[in-house]
Order: C-alpha cells, then structure tokens, then sequence
C-alpha cells in the first residue's frame, strides 16, 4: 500500500506516519517545511510544498492508492486531483464544521471515509506557559465538559481504515473514553505532573482585555450556554474500528509531563 499524508507533521499526521511504516505501507508525506524531512523515519518519501500546489501535489500522487487528506489545509480542487489520480481510497480528517472540502469528497467517485473528532488533547499544551511560570490554567468555563480525545487514537483509526477499509461512505464521530471539564483535567494533570494547579476563571471582559475580537468572545459565550452535547458525549468508535480502547487524558499527560514542569 502506497498512501500519501497531508498535514504529515502535525500532532496526528506524526503518529499516522509511524503506524503506516510499522504496518509496512510506502509514505509519501506532505510538508511545507524542509527541515522536517530530515525528522521523518527512513523510507518516507517527502514532497515539500503547499498541498494546494497542483504540480506539487500530482508528483506526491504519483503511484498512491489512497490519502489521508486534512481538510483544513486544501481547498475543493485538491480532491477532483486526488480522484483524477490513481487513488481510489481517501480518510479525511475534517473538524467540528463540514465544509467545501468534504463536500467535494462526498461527491467524488472515491471509497472515502470522514474523521470528525472532538477537541484534541494535545490543546492542553495550551495551557503550559502559565502553567510553568505561575502554576495556573485560565479557563472562561472550566465546568464545560469535553470527551477530549488523544490525537494517536485518531492516527490509529486513520491507519486501520487505510489498512483494512471498512467504513466507505461514512462519517465517524471520534471521541476518548471520558468526558472531564476543564477543571477535571487539570486535577488529572497536577497529579500526573506532581505540581499544584490552580484554574482561574476568566471574565468575557478580560477575554476582551486579553486582545479576544468581541464577536469571538460574544461566540464563546453562546456556545458555553448552550454546548452541543456531541462534544461530551463519550463514543465507541475508536475502540469499534481499532479493536482497543481509547488513551486516556491521564496517559496524554505522562506522555507530555515535562511540558508542564
Ligand atoms: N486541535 C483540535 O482540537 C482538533 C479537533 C478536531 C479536528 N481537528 C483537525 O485536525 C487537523 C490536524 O490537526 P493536527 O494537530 O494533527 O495538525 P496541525 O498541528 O494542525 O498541523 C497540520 C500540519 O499541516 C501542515 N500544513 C499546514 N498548511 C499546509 C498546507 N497548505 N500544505 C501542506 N501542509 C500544510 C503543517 O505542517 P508543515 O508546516 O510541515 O507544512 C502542520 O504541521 C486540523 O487541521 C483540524 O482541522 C483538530
């Protein structure tokens, strides 16, 4: 199997490049950076450019039956390439909102499968400057629950649809194996990382203060009155489709303690 992943070094195009080595496929990986052609593992082929460049973009395709495309990177005419290529598989990583780019893929002749997880998260590093420095996470809503999932599990879901196919046509909601608040996290967090965490709750107008556009925060407050529950709710998929449950928070922060000290 020859595949060829966007977005290949973020946090889960990483990770899909190691399970696609370790399973034996071929990697063609996509970067706009030079120097992360050097940190990629022996074997992987690197294009380097924006996926939106069509020569770019054909040259990567070349010899590929399937992608994994990250739809917030391309915009729609990426896909009509991929289906005019030999490709015949794509596993689209696509965010809370459907937009052109999975429309496009709906349409397309290809066997396409969409990824839809919750927050990642690898956003808690978000929360380690202050952290560090003061020994606090500033949260608007720290009560707001979310079933944050590992972004390795969305790789190994990725990489069992590349592998063995399965789902074509389908939209799976990925979530982790528990939904914590915020303030729940950070107590997972604190005691992981063996240092006192304290959340400070941030007012709208300091979020405003803070440099936050008004109509974001005006957003932020709607949306915390009124969460949808997709974001807390607690899904089988991962574990459905890779056959093993889904990390948990407290295991993403054993993983990534030393940002936190
Ligand atoms: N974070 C969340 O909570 C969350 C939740 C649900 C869905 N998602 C989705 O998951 C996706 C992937 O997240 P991630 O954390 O793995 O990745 P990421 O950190 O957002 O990075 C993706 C990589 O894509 C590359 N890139 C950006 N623009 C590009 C372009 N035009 N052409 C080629 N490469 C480009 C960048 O690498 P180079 O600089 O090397 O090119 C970057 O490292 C996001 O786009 C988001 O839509 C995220």
């Amino acid at each position: 199997m020859r595949v060829l992943v966007t977005g290949s070094t973020g946090d889960v195009g990483r990770a899909l490049v190691d399970r696609l080595l370790d399973g034996g496929a071929e990697v063609h990986a996509l970067t706009r950076n030079p120097a992360a052609a050097a940190r990629f593992r022996a074997g992987v082929e690197v294009a380097v450019g924006d996926a939106n460049d069509p020569e770019l973009l054909d040259a990567a395709l070349d010899g590929v039956d399937s992608v994994h495309l990250v739809a917030d990177l391309v915009a729609p005419h990426v896909v009509a390439r991929i289906a005019r290529s030999q490709a015949r598989r794509v596993v689209v990583l696509s965010g809370f909102a459907q937009g052109p780019v999975e429309e496009a893929v709906r349409q397309s002749r290809l066997r396409w499968t969409l990824l839809r997880p919750v927050e990642f998260m690898a956003n808690a590093l978000a929360w380690s400057p202050d952290i560090r420095a003061h020994g606090i996470v500033r949260e608007p809503f720290p009560e707001l629950r979310s079933a944050r999932i590992h972004e390795s599990d969305v790789a190994d879901v990725a990489a069992a649809i590349l592998f063995e196919g399965g789902y074509d046509g389908r939209s799976l909601r990925l979530t982790g194996a528990a939904a914590l608040t915020t303030r729940e996290a950070v107590r997972v967090l604190a005691e992981v990382v063996g240092r006192a965490v304290r959340v400070v709750t941030t007012s709208p107008a300091e979020l405003r203060a803070g440099g936050m556009p008004a109509d974001e925060v005006d957003a932020l407050v709607a949306w915390a009155a009124n969460p949808p529950p997709d974001v807390s709710t607690v899904l089988p998929t991962v574990e459905q489709v890779t056959g093993r449950r889904p990390r948990s928070f407290a295991e993403w922060v054993v993983e990534h303690a030393q940002c936190f000290r």
